[in-house]
């Protein structure tokens, strides 16, 4: 087993913070263990909870359908969160449960050595760069964490609330074609 693997196989028993009660699945993240992407999302939700995986619910179709208008596989993504279990009624995650989880993620983005992050949404946009704000005013840019850079772009769920959002999404992600086409 590598060490990706490994990791996230602690992570599925992981007892840190008190989301391990309440939830059915942890959801590690899934992808390529060489990604040149990651995409990170803010947390799981009852969909992917449910089934352990990230990114499957309808948020997750407006991702995919993202990917497909940029002709991008999924499979050649690394997608992850920045917390790993559910929080109850998808609240907003906690000081204290990012705190418990986000070694998890660093541990991943060591392991993964990619080319560029990517921060879905205001959760992800603040625990990688610690910019808050409106994502109006960030997303399409490019930070940095870590000697990476962090392209910041809508979390694909505010498409969901919002479909004039879903082009600016396609803009931002058309960033990581040329990357991931290396
Ligand atoms: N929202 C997220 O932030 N992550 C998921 O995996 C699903 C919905």
């Amino acid at each position: 087993m590598d060490k990706l693997a490994k990791l996230n196989k602690t992570i599925l028993k992981c007892t840190k913070c008190e989301l391990c009660e309440s939830r059915i699945n942890a959801v590690p993240g899934e992808g390529a263990k060489n990604a040149e992407v990651i995409l990170i999302g803010e947390a799981p939700g009852k969909n992917e909870d449910e089934e352990g995986r990230p990114f499957v619910g309808r948020a997750g179709k407006t991702l995919d359908e993202v990917l497909a208008e940029l002709s991008i596989p999924r499979e050649n993504l690394y997608i992850t969160n920045i917390l790993k279990c559910r929080p109850p009624k998808n609240r907003v995650p906690k000081k204290p449960e990012v705190e418990a989880c986000i070694d998890y993620l660093f541990k991943q983005i060591e392991l993964i050595q990619p080319q560029i992050i990517v921060t879905l949404g205001q959760s992800a946009l603040k625990t990688l760069t610690g910019l808050k704000g409106n994502l109006r005013d960030f997303h399409g840019n490019k930070y940095e964490f870590n000697n990476y850079p962090v392209l910041v772009t809508y979390h694909p769920a505010a498409v969901v609330y919002n479909r004039n959002l879903k082009s600016e999404l396609v803009n931002d992600l058309k960033n990581i074609k040329s990357i991931i086409e290396k």
